[in-house]
Protein backbone atom coordinates (compact mmCIF):
# COMPACT_ATOMS: atom_id res chain seq x y z
CA UNK A 1 0.00 0.00 0.00
CA UNK A 2 1.28 3.10 -0.96
CA UNK A 3 1.82 6.31 1.42
CA UNK A 4 -0.89 8.19 -0.05
CA UNK A 5 -3.35 5.25 0.20
CA UNK A 6 -2.71 4.88 3.88
CA UNK A 7 -3.44 8.28 4.29
CA UNK A 8 -6.38 8.01 3.06
CA UNK A 9 -8.30 4.61 4.26
CA UNK A 10 -6.99 6.34 7.73
CA UNK A 11 -9.37 9.10 7.07
CA UNK A 12 -11.93 7.65 5.83
CA UNK A 13 -12.41 3.71 6.79
CA UNK A 14 -14.56 2.13 9.42
CA UNK A 15 -17.40 4.81 9.00
CA UNK A 16 -14.73 7.76 9.72
CA UNK A 17 -15.79 10.57 8.03
CA UNK A 18 -14.21 14.15 7.74
CA UNK A 19 -15.00 17.97 9.40
CA UNK A 20 -14.85 20.70 6.67
CA UNK A 21 -14.10 23.49 9.06
CA UNK A 22 -12.52 25.30 6.46
CA UNK A 23 -14.67 28.30 6.45
CA UNK A 24 -12.82 31.56 4.90
CA UNK A 25 -12.54 34.34 7.30
CA UNK A 26 -15.50 35.71 5.01
CA UNK A 27 -17.90 33.18 5.73
CA UNK A 28 -17.41 32.14 9.30
CA UNK A 29 -17.95 35.61 10.01
CA UNK A 30 -21.39 35.21 8.16
CA UNK A 31 -21.57 32.06 9.70
CA UNK A 32 -21.05 34.05 13.16
CA UNK A 33 -23.07 36.39 12.65
CA UNK A 34 -25.73 34.78 11.47
CA UNK A 35 -25.82 33.46 15.64
CA UNK A 36 -25.11 37.13 16.43
CA UNK A 37 -21.39 36.27 17.79
CA UNK A 38 -18.57 38.57 16.81
CA UNK A 39 -16.46 37.43 14.29
CA UNK A 40 -12.77 37.91 16.23
CA UNK A 41 -9.87 35.57 15.68
CA UNK A 42 -9.94 34.43 19.36
CA UNK A 43 -14.31 33.42 19.05
CA UNK A 44 -13.15 31.42 15.49
CA UNK A 45 -10.30 29.62 17.57
CA UNK A 46 -12.84 28.68 20.44
CA UNK A 47 -15.69 27.46 18.42
CA UNK A 48 -13.27 25.36 16.12
CA UNK A 49 -11.17 24.37 19.63
CA UNK A 50 -14.45 23.30 21.02
CA UNK A 51 -14.82 21.26 18.16
CA UNK A 52 -11.37 19.74 18.02
CA UNK A 53 -11.28 18.72 21.24
CA UNK A 54 -14.86 16.55 21.40
CA UNK A 55 -14.70 12.63 22.21
CA UNK A 56 -15.99 11.93 18.68
CA UNK A 57 -12.40 13.10 16.90
CA UNK A 58 -11.12 9.87 18.13
CA UNK A 59 -13.94 7.17 16.90
CA UNK A 60 -16.01 9.69 13.81
CA UNK A 61 -13.57 12.04 12.66
CA UNK A 62 -10.66 10.55 10.78
CA UNK A 63 -9.76 14.43 9.35
CA UNK A 64 -10.45 17.46 9.85
CA UNK A 65 -9.95 20.43 7.06
CA UNK A 66 -8.29 23.93 8.12
CA UNK A 67 -8.83 27.11 6.94
CA UNK A 68 -5.19 28.93 6.57
CA UNK A 69 -5.61 31.39 10.11
CA UNK A 70 -6.76 28.23 11.38
CA UNK A 71 -3.41 26.14 11.56
CA UNK A 72 -1.30 28.59 12.45
CA UNK A 73 -3.41 29.54 15.50
CA UNK A 74 -2.04 28.02 18.97
CA UNK A 75 -4.70 26.37 21.12
CA UNK A 76 -5.88 27.66 24.71
CA UNK A 77 -3.64 24.60 25.74
CA UNK A 78 -0.67 26.19 24.30
CA UNK A 79 -0.02 24.23 21.46
CA UNK A 80 -0.39 23.83 17.97
CA UNK A 81 -4.05 23.24 15.98
CA UNK A 82 -2.72 20.41 14.21
CA UNK A 83 -0.96 19.20 17.20
CA UNK A 84 -4.16 19.46 18.86
CA UNK A 85 -5.88 17.16 16.36
CA UNK A 86 -2.90 14.75 15.84
CA UNK A 87 -3.16 13.96 19.43
CA UNK A 88 -7.50 13.72 19.32
CA UNK A 89 -6.31 10.66 17.13
CA UNK A 90 -7.41 12.37 13.51
CA UNK A 91 -5.89 13.81 10.80
CA UNK A 92 -4.94 17.56 9.98
CA UNK A 93 -5.63 18.82 6.19
CA UNK A 94 -5.54 22.12 5.13
CA UNK A 95 -7.90 23.89 2.19
CA UNK A 96 -5.65 25.91 -0.07
CA UNK A 97 -7.31 27.37 -2.86
CA UNK A 98 -7.56 30.86 -2.96
CA UNK A 99 -11.59 30.78 -4.08
CA UNK A 100 -13.98 31.05 -7.22
CA UNK A 101 -13.13 33.94 -9.24
CA UNK A 102 -15.07 35.06 -12.47
CA UNK A 103 -14.21 32.78 -15.41
CA UNK A 104 -12.65 35.39 -18.46
CA UNK A 105 -15.07 34.17 -21.55
CA UNK A 106 -18.00 32.98 -19.78
CA UNK A 107 -18.19 35.83 -16.76
CA UNK A 108 -21.92 34.14 -15.13
CA UNK A 109 -19.63 31.34 -14.16
CA UNK A 110 -16.52 30.98 -11.83
CA UNK A 111 -12.77 29.50 -12.10
CA UNK A 112 -11.11 28.13 -9.28
CA UNK A 113 -7.76 29.90 -8.60
CA UNK A 114 -4.73 29.26 -5.99
CA UNK A 115 -2.47 27.83 -8.26
CA UNK A 116 0.57 30.31 -8.60
CA UNK A 117 2.99 29.73 -5.81
CA UNK A 118 0.76 26.54 -4.71
CA UNK A 119 4.18 24.19 -4.35
CA UNK A 120 5.63 26.26 -2.02
CA UNK A 121 2.40 27.19 -0.27
CA UNK A 122 2.33 23.50 0.31
CA UNK A 123 5.76 23.15 1.46
CA UNK A 124 4.68 25.52 4.42
CA UNK A 125 1.49 23.58 4.90
CA UNK A 126 3.14 20.29 5.28
CA UNK A 127 6.37 21.49 7.55
CA UNK A 128 3.08 22.88 9.96
CA UNK A 129 1.84 18.96 10.24
CA UNK A 130 -0.93 19.04 7.03
CA UNK A 131 -1.52 15.66 6.00
CA UNK A 132 -4.38 16.14 3.19
CA UNK A 133 -5.50 19.42 1.36
CA UNK A 134 -8.70 20.61 -0.19
CA UNK A 135 -9.64 22.68 -3.44
CA UNK A 136 -13.17 23.55 -4.45
CA UNK A 137 -14.20 23.79 -8.22
CA UNK A 138 -17.89 25.21 -8.14
CA UNK A 139 -20.39 25.23 -10.94
CA UNK A 140 -24.13 26.28 -10.94
CA UNK A 141 -26.54 24.60 -12.84
CA UNK A 142 -29.28 26.48 -15.71
CA UNK A 143 -30.31 25.82 -19.17
CA UNK A 144 -26.90 26.90 -20.82
CA UNK A 145 -24.42 26.05 -17.72
CA UNK A 146 -22.52 24.49 -16.90
CA UNK A 147 -20.38 25.40 -19.86
CA UNK A 148 -17.72 22.83 -21.54
CA UNK A 149 -15.54 25.77 -20.67
CA UNK A 150 -16.09 25.86 -16.82
CA UNK A 151 -16.17 22.05 -16.67
CA UNK A 152 -12.61 21.97 -18.21
CA UNK A 153 -10.89 25.03 -16.39
CA UNK A 154 -12.23 23.55 -13.16
CA UNK A 155 -10.97 20.16 -14.01
CA UNK A 156 -7.65 21.35 -15.16
CA UNK A 157 -7.03 23.25 -12.40
CA UNK A 158 -8.23 20.34 -9.70
CA UNK A 159 -5.90 18.04 -11.33
CA UNK A 160 -2.77 20.30 -11.70
CA UNK A 161 -3.35 21.10 -7.94
CA UNK A 162 -3.60 16.65 -6.74
CA UNK A 163 -0.53 16.91 -9.04
CA UNK A 164 1.50 19.30 -6.89
CA UNK A 165 -0.12 18.03 -3.39
CA UNK A 166 0.90 14.33 -4.54
CA UNK A 167 4.06 15.51 -5.11
CA UNK A 168 4.42 16.68 -1.77
CA UNK A 169 3.15 13.74 -0.31
CA UNK A 170 -0.12 14.92 0.57
CA UNK A 171 -3.77 12.93 -0.54
CA UNK A 172 -5.60 16.23 -2.27
CA UNK A 173 -9.73 16.11 -1.44
CA UNK A 174 -11.05 16.74 -4.93
CA UNK A 175 -14.06 18.83 -4.70
CA UNK A 176 -15.98 19.29 -7.84
CA UNK A 177 -19.25 21.05 -6.20
CA UNK A 178 -22.43 21.20 -8.54
CA UNK A 179 -24.70 23.41 -6.60
CA UNK A 180 -28.25 22.64 -5.34
CA UNK A 181 -29.47 26.42 -5.75
CA UNK A 182 -31.75 26.60 -8.95
CA UNK A 183 -34.76 25.36 -10.86
CA UNK A 184 -33.52 22.19 -12.10
CA UNK A 185 -34.38 18.25 -11.93
CA UNK A 186 -32.68 15.73 -10.71
CA UNK A 187 -31.89 14.21 -13.53
CA UNK A 188 -30.33 17.76 -15.01
CA UNK A 189 -27.94 17.38 -11.57
CA UNK A 190 -27.27 13.52 -12.90
CA UNK A 191 -26.12 14.55 -16.21
CA UNK A 192 -24.46 17.65 -15.24
CA UNK A 193 -22.52 16.10 -11.76
CA UNK A 194 -21.65 13.32 -14.24
CA UNK A 195 -19.90 15.43 -16.87
CA UNK A 196 -17.76 17.58 -14.36
CA UNK A 197 -17.07 14.49 -12.75
CA UNK A 198 -15.67 12.81 -15.89
CA UNK A 199 -13.81 15.81 -16.88
CA UNK A 200 -12.15 16.12 -13.87
CA UNK A 201 -11.08 12.12 -14.10
CA UNK A 202 -9.87 12.54 -17.45
CA UNK A 203 -7.70 15.94 -16.81
CA UNK A 204 -6.22 13.67 -13.04
CA UNK A 205 -5.06 10.66 -15.76
CA UNK A 206 -3.61 13.11 -18.74
CA UNK A 207 -1.70 15.17 -15.04
CA UNK A 208 -0.33 11.84 -13.77
CA UNK A 209 -2.00 11.73 -10.34
CA UNK A 210 -2.21 8.37 -8.55
CA UNK A 211 -5.84 7.83 -8.47
CA UNK A 212 -5.53 5.38 -5.48
CA UNK A 213 -3.98 8.41 -3.08
CA UNK A 214 -7.14 10.69 -3.27
CA UNK A 215 -10.61 11.69 -1.94
CA UNK A 216 -13.19 12.93 -4.29
CA UNK A 217 -15.63 15.16 -2.60
CA UNK A 218 -18.96 15.32 -4.48
CA UNK A 219 -22.31 16.66 -3.75
CA UNK A 220 -25.55 14.14 -3.76
CA UNK A 221 -27.74 13.96 -6.78
CA UNK A 222 -30.74 16.57 -5.57
CA UNK A 223 -33.06 18.23 -7.28
CA UNK A 224 -32.56 22.19 -7.38
CA UNK A 225 -33.60 23.72 -3.93
CA UNK A 226 -36.31 25.50 -6.40
CA UNK A 227 -37.58 22.44 -8.67
CA UNK A 228 -41.28 21.24 -8.59
CA UNK A 229 -39.90 17.92 -8.65
CA UNK A 230 -38.22 16.71 -5.67
CA UNK A 231 -38.00 13.43 -5.35
CA UNK A 232 -37.80 10.62 -2.24
CA UNK A 233 -34.15 9.90 -0.46
CA UNK A 234 -34.38 6.79 -2.25
CA UNK A 235 -34.06 7.98 -5.30
CA UNK A 236 -31.36 10.53 -4.17
CA UNK A 237 -29.42 7.40 -2.95
CA UNK A 238 -29.53 5.35 -6.12
CA UNK A 239 -29.07 8.28 -8.96
CA UNK A 240 -26.05 9.43 -6.25
CA UNK A 241 -24.68 5.66 -6.71
CA UNK A 242 -25.58 5.67 -10.43
CA UNK A 243 -23.69 8.51 -11.35
CA UNK A 244 -20.11 7.64 -9.52
CA UNK A 245 -20.56 4.24 -10.40
CA UNK A 246 -20.45 5.94 -14.06
CA UNK A 247 -17.94 8.39 -13.55
CA UNK A 248 -15.64 7.54 -11.04
CA UNK A 249 -12.52 4.92 -11.86
CA UNK A 250 -12.18 1.90 -9.54
CA UNK A 251 -8.70 2.92 -8.30
CA UNK A 252 -10.62 5.77 -6.35
CA UNK A 253 -10.32 4.21 -2.59
CA UNK A 254 -13.07 6.94 -0.96
CA UNK A 255 -15.98 9.43 -1.68
CA UNK A 256 -16.37 11.88 0.96
CA UNK A 257 -19.77 13.67 0.28
CA UNK A 258 -20.17 17.24 1.35
CA UNK A 259 -23.55 18.50 2.81
CA UNK A 260 -24.29 21.64 0.51
CA UNK A 261 -27.05 23.16 2.27
CA UNK A 262 -29.14 19.97 3.09
CA UNK A 263 -30.67 19.85 6.82
CA UNK A 264 -28.07 18.10 9.33
CA UNK A 265 -30.66 14.69 9.22
CA UNK A 266 -31.17 14.99 5.70
CA UNK A 267 -27.15 15.04 4.65
CA UNK A 268 -27.38 11.66 7.55
CA UNK A 269 -30.59 10.08 6.26
CA UNK A 270 -29.16 10.03 2.40
CA UNK A 271 -25.49 9.02 3.41
CA UNK A 272 -27.15 6.01 5.31
CA UNK A 273 -28.69 4.82 2.14
CA UNK A 274 -26.32 5.32 -0.32
CA UNK A 275 -24.67 3.29 2.02
CA UNK A 276 -27.78 1.28 2.68
CA UNK A 277 -27.74 0.59 -1.67
CA UNK A 278 -23.45 0.64 -2.25
CA UNK A 279 -22.76 -2.29 -3.98
CA UNK A 280 -19.46 -0.48 -5.29
CA UNK A 281 -16.02 -1.16 -3.51
CA UNK A 282 -15.40 2.76 -3.20
CA UNK A 283 -16.01 3.89 0.65
CA UNK A 284 -18.82 6.06 0.98
CA UNK A 285 -18.91 8.83 3.66
CA UNK A 286 -19.28 12.41 4.74
CA UNK A 287 -16.92 15.40 4.42
CA UNK A 288 -19.32 18.15 5.73
CA UNK A 289 -19.39 21.82 7.03
CA UNK A 290 -22.89 22.93 7.97
CA UNK A 291 -24.45 20.00 8.31
CA UNK A 292 -21.93 18.71 11.05
CA UNK A 293 -21.61 22.29 12.75
CA UNK A 294 -25.33 24.05 12.55
CA UNK A 295 -26.82 22.48 15.62
CA UNK A 296 -23.25 23.19 17.42
CA UNK A 297 -22.50 26.88 16.69
CA UNK A 298 -26.22 27.89 17.71
CA UNK A 299 -26.03 26.21 20.82
CA UNK A 300 -22.63 27.42 21.59
CA UNK A 301 -23.96 30.80 20.59
CA UNK A 302 -26.38 31.13 23.10
CA UNK A 303 -23.00 30.76 26.06
CA UNK A 304 -19.41 30.86 24.75
CA UNK A 305 -18.44 28.91 27.59
CA UNK A 306 -20.43 25.84 27.60
CA UNK A 307 -18.21 23.92 26.08
CA UNK A 308 -19.08 20.87 27.47
CA UNK A 309 -22.95 21.18 25.98
CA UNK A 310 -21.41 22.00 22.63
CA UNK A 311 -18.99 19.19 22.24
CA UNK A 312 -22.55 16.62 23.22
CA UNK A 313 -24.25 18.46 20.35
CA UNK A 314 -21.51 17.87 17.74
CA UNK A 315 -20.22 13.82 18.98
CA UNK A 316 -23.99 13.24 18.12
CA UNK A 317 -23.72 14.79 15.26
CA UNK A 318 -20.50 12.82 14.40
CA UNK A 319 -21.84 9.40 15.74
CA UNK A 320 -25.15 9.52 13.45
CA UNK A 321 -22.68 10.13 10.47
CA UNK A 322 -20.47 7.29 11.35
CA UNK A 323 -23.09 4.92 11.53
CA UNK A 324 -24.33 6.48 8.27
CA UNK A 325 -21.19 6.00 6.48
CA UNK A 326 -22.13 2.12 7.81
CA UNK A 327 -25.77 1.91 6.25
CA UNK A 328 -26.33 1.89 10.28
CA UNK A 329 -28.31 5.11 11.13
CA UNK A 330 -31.77 4.92 11.67
CA UNK A 331 -33.89 7.99 12.77
CA UNK A 332 -35.10 6.93 16.03
CA UNK A 333 -31.47 7.52 17.37
CA UNK A 334 -31.94 11.24 16.52
CA UNK A 335 -32.44 13.27 20.24
P1 LIG B 1 -20.92 21.86 3.33
O1 LIG B 1 -20.99 20.45 3.88
O2 LIG B 1 -21.47 22.88 4.28
O3 LIG B 1 -21.46 21.96 1.94
O4 LIG B 1 -19.38 22.22 3.26
C1 LIG B 1 -18.51 21.31 2.72
C2 LIG B 1 -17.38 22.00 2.07
O5 LIG B 1 -16.25 21.76 2.40
C3 LIG B 1 -17.68 22.95 0.98
O6 LIG B 1 -16.49 23.27 0.31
Amino acid sequence: MSELNSIVLKIIKSGKGILAADESTGTMSKRLDEVNVTSTPENRLLFRETLFSSSCMTDCIGGVILYDETIKQISSKKNKITELISEMGSLPGIKVDTGAKVLAGSPDENVTEGLDGLRERLKEYYKLGAKFTKWRGVYAISKDYPSKLSISSNAHALARYSALVQECNMVPIVEPEVLMEGEHSAEDCLKKTSEVINKCFEELILHKVDLKGIILKPNMILAGNKSKNKISNDEIAKLTIKCLKNSVPSEVPGIAFLSGGQSEVEATQNLNLINKYNDTNFIMTYSYGRALQQSALKFWSKDLKNIEGTQKIFNHRSKMNTLAAQGKWSKDLEI
